[in-house]
């Protein structure tokens, strides 16, 4: 459903979403390169379970709550990859950091 815009270039960075390596562009976001990657929701919600996937992309909307690189809550879009990092979907609700 989702790919990368003809002049982004060559995809430079390699992330894992779900533990599946995928190339994306530098400078894009978690939300991006989850989108890329095609799983069709990035959380569950806490109280219905019901899927959701990246919406505004400007960090506004939530329904972006990922866990990255092992911390959960992280607003996918509002992060830009890094090579290695390991987005994965967020189930339910998880505990605040402090
Ligand atoms: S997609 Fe809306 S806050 Fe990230």
């Amino acid at each position: 459903m989702f790919r990368a815009r003809p002049e982004a270039g060559p995809a430079t960075v390699e992330v894992l979403v779900e533990g599946v390596p995928v190339r994306v562009p530098e400078g894009a976001s978690a939300a991006a390169a989850f989108l890329l990657a095609g799983p069709a929701a990035i959380r569950d919600t806490p109280v219905g379970g019901g899927p959701r996937a990246p919406f505004c992309l400007m960090g506004v909307c939530f329904d972006c709550l990922a866990e990255i690189d092992g911390v959960p809550n992280r607003q996918a879009c509002m992060v830009t990859v890094a090579p290695g990092m390991r987005i994965a979907r967020q189930r339910g609700a998880r505990e605040a950091l402090r």
